[in-house]
């Protein structure tokens, strides 16, 4: 593609020359003056470099390259002045829009050299904001994806367990309020509610018949139960913008003293956003109703956590839990940090969470496929089987 440059000089004669020099290899356009430039430069929306005489009467070129500005800000700038306009030359480097000064009278070969790098930059400058367009389309694009990616695995495995959509949905409201209390910044607490909503998303491979077992599972089942938080990473893949939340949600199930899984990391090691999702998997767990159990109420999970802080969970952030949640009334949703994915309690209905599987669970307990955890076993298991 031919560039297009824009001459401009007072003196007819100079243009002409300049257009003998450049138009072999460009397309060139011509004013006489200032106000002239301007208009062509308005009518010609494709003026690469503008060139121009420093000394014309009206406008001097200084100001010509300055108003140009707002008509085409990518043009580049080429003065051509004496070498006694030293004030135009100080102006013209001040004001920081003039590619090169070319003094008179000027050599034809340096000329064209000038015009030909003034060119290769202008090229470089309009690739460089291409390539800045598409980098930003593509990275808008990705989280656009991500999120709707989230969404779906989401709902894929509300339809599977409604009780576990309510259940991500709450982990991710106490998730953010022990963030918050612990002072994380609004970028942490954007990945911590993605690994929320996330940390489950695994059990989409896990049987019904595990899932929804109004008993104790039996060690083979454990174990397939105890692959989730690895199948949930797998399935969070490479996305880049889920990174975060993808080692959070690999090891939600990490314990303080090394015993959790699935790489058995202790204390500090464990991530620290992994640390927050089992406090609040853990209460919200023992807050519900579960098919092996019926919910404990708030004193009894917070006394459980407690006995359980430093062994299990860590305990600044069962102190951080119990500090925001007080009596155990309900999180004021106004109260709560901002939500990322736009996604709050207010959007599930409590008395519809979990009628699903807990029809599904009374109908394998009537079928009489296992028998119904006793009294001490609902207990021990206050923290969830899973
Ligand atoms: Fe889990």
């Amino acid at each position: 593609m031919r560039h297009k440059i824009l001459l401009v000089d007072d003196e007819e004669a100079n243009v002409r020359l300049l257009r003998r020099v450049l138009s072999d290899e460009y397309d060139t356009v011509e004013a006489l003056n200032g106000q002239e430039a301007l208009k062509v430069l308005k009518e010609h929306e494709d003026i690469s470099l503008i060139i121009t005489d420093q000394r014309m009467p009206g406008m001097t070129g200084v100001q010509l390259l300055k108003e140009s500005l707002a008509i085409r800000p990518d043009a580049i700038r080429i003065l051509l002045t004496g070498y006694t306009d030293v004030q135009a030359l100080i102006d013209a480097i001040n004001s920081g829009h003039v590619y090169k000064y070319v003094p008179k009278p000027w050599d034809r070969d340096e000329l064209k050299l000038t015009v030909k790098r003034a060119l290769e930059a202008y090229d470089l400058k309009q690739r460089n904001t291409q390539l800045v367009v598409e980098l930003t389309g593509a990275l808008s694009q990705l989280e656009e994806v991500s999120l709707g990616t989230i969404r779906a695995l989401a709902d894929a495995l509300d339809a599977k367990c409604d009780y576990t959509s309510g259940h991500s949905l709450r982990v991710s409201q106490y998730a953010l309020l022990i963030g918050k209390t612990i002072g994380l910044t609004n970028e942490e607490l954007r990945d911590l509610e993605l690994g929320a909503v996330l940390h489950d998303i695994g059990k989409i491979g896990v049987p019904e018949s595990i899932l929804w077992k109004p008993a104790k599972l039996t060690p083979e089942e454990t174990q397939i139960m105890s692959e989730h938080p690895v199948k949930s990473a797998q399935i969070i893949g490479d996305l880049p913008s889920l990174q975060k939340a993808k080692r959070f949600v690999l090891h939600h199930h990490e314990f303080m003293d090394g015993s959790g899984y699935p790489s058995k990391l202790a204390g500090e090691d464990i991530p620290l956003g992994a640390r927050i999702l089992l406090v609040a998997d853990a209460y919200d767990a023992m807050t519900s109703d579960r098919p092996y159990r019926k919910a404990i109420g708030h004193e009894r999970a917070m006394a459980e956590l407690k006995k359980c802080a430093g062994r299990q969970f860590d305990p600044k952030l069962v102190e951080a839990l119990a500090g925001v949640l007080g009596e155990g009334a309900e999180p004021n949703p106004h109260e709560l940090p901002p939500s990322y994915l736009g996604m709050s309690l207010a959007s599930i209905d409590p008395k519809q969470t979990g009628r699903q599987f807990l029809r599904e669970a009374e109908r394998l307990a009537r079928q009489g496929t296992d028998s119904s955890p006793s009294e001490g076993e609902k207990i021990s298991q206050a923290v969830p089987q899973s």
